[in-house]
């Protein structure tokens, strides 16, 4: 087996397709020796260890960067494992559910045309902005933050994911930014505790939570916050411009899709399994397990490589075309087992709104190419610039 596989090269990041598939063939799980951690690209590995709560904790991290440093996490519930995380997850569940996501459509579509309006009269639009935009003023209204709160979050994130070619990981100026992000929200949090922002809120479900008579700490809302406004305006982001990129490339399907809107979504949904955003996510293994003849030891990590189990022609066939005809009864595109992604209806509704409004709104338009712009750290990949020119009004 090549062993050109390693999460943080930049050559693999820059195309982790031809290597993907050489370890779904050839080692299925393999070994990162100087990480201690192991990767796995089959769909059914993944899906397994998604669902697989005897041999794997999520309370280490779930993220290489977290996973690869030892000491306490956060506690928030995106690192914790039952009973904790099913009371936390439950506390919030009800807003993302399928029902109640679907009444946003009206404020998603008009939030989508004031934000293009600008775009529209200029006679270009980048796609990824337009969509981080309504991605970040409708996370902030379920979390309970104004926009320039949750704005100022997102610049510091921005240079927090900054990746520099040379240099592994966070940058200085990255670790910067994240103190203070969390400075800043600190200091949001204690001011809400004053002044609670409406019910209905995820800030405000914070505040009032409580396991067994004991409330949420300012530390434990501060990363609850962090995590949201993260996972809510990152992925959608780039599947939506990946959208709008890969339909390009097919103009047979972007044809199809011109005529018939009711493609829209199985177009987004197949830009989620083809690119997928959050390329590896991964567990602390807590009990010895055997899997492709390998041991794996309580204390190593695993990966789970999302994006190359999306890819697995023994789930998906032609698994590395793009085809918005699939209709596949099975994804990990928003990952599975009690860490499934809760934002899953409505990042797909965004998604769907959004591109149902530029398609009405501009007969048509011309992705520049040239200008589009891929990124990729050791977690999240995808299409992070799409301008598209056209006519203008
Ligand atoms: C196309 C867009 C999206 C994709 C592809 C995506 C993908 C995923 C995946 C693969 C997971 C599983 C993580 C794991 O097993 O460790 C996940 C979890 C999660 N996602 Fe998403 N996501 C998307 C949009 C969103 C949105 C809009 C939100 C906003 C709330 C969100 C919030 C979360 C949270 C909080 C979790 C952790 C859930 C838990 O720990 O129980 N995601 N997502």
């Amino acid at each position: 087996m090549s062993n050109d596989y390693h999460p943080f090269s930049e050559a693999f990041l820059a195309n982790p397709w031809p290597v993907f598939r050489r370890m779904r063939d050839e080692e299925p799980a393999y070994f990162v020796e100087d990480l201690n951690t192991w990767a796995l690209s089959r769909f059914e590995d993944v899906l397994q260890a998604s669902n697989d709560r005897t041999h794997f904790t999520a309370t280490m991290g779930t993220s290489i960067d977290m996973l690869l440093v030892d000491g306490p996490k956060p506690s928030a519930m995106v690192f914790m494992d039952p009973p904790e995380h099913t009371l936390h997850k439950n506390a919030v569940n009800r807003l993302y559910a399928k029902n109640a996501v679907a009444l946003l459509e009206d404020t998603l579509r008009t939030r989508t045309r004031s934000l293009m309006a600008a775009g529209l009269e200029s006679g270009e639009i980048d796609v990824h902005a337009l969509a981080t935009e309504v991605a970040l003023r409708t996370i902030a209204d379920f979390i309970g933050l104004q926009y320039a709160e949750i704005a100022h979050i997102r610049s510091l994130l921005d240079v927090f994911y900054h990746r520099e070619p040379g240099h592994r990981g966070t940058t200085p100026q990255g670790m910067k930014a994240f103190g203070e992000i969390y400075e800043y929200t600190m200091a949001l949090v204690r001011q809400y505790r004053r002044n609670p922002p409406p019910p209905g809120t995820q800030i405000h479900t914070w505040l009032e939570f409580a396991i067994d008579g004991k409330q949420m700490t300012d530390e434990e809302i501060y990363f609850s916050i962090f995590s949201f406004t993260v996972t809510g305006s990152d992925t959608i982001a780039l599947v939506t411009a990946g959208t709008v990129y890969y339909l390009a490339q097919h103009p047979q399907q972007y044809a199809e899709v011109r005529a018939d809107h009711a493609l829209i979504p199985y177009a987004f949904a197949e830009t989620a399994r083809y690119d997928q955003p959050t390329n590896v996510l991964g567990r602390r293994v807590v009990a010895d397990l055997e899997l492709h003849g390998k041991t794996i030891s309580a204390g190593q990590n695993v990966m789970f490589l999302f994006a190359s189990a999306n890819r697995d022609e023994r789930e998906f066939p032609e698994a590395d075309q793009y085809q918005i005809s699939r209709r596949p009864p099975r994804t990990l595109a928003f990952g599975a087992g009690i860490h499934a992604c809760i934002g899953q209806h409505l990042a797909r509704l965004e998604g769907k709104i959004i591109l149902e409004e530029l398609f009405a709104a501009i007969p048509e338009y011309e992705v520049q190419q040239q200008r589009c712009r891929r990124t990729f750290t050791e977690f999240l990949q995808g299409y992070c610039e799409v301008p598209i020119r056209f006519r203008p009004r």
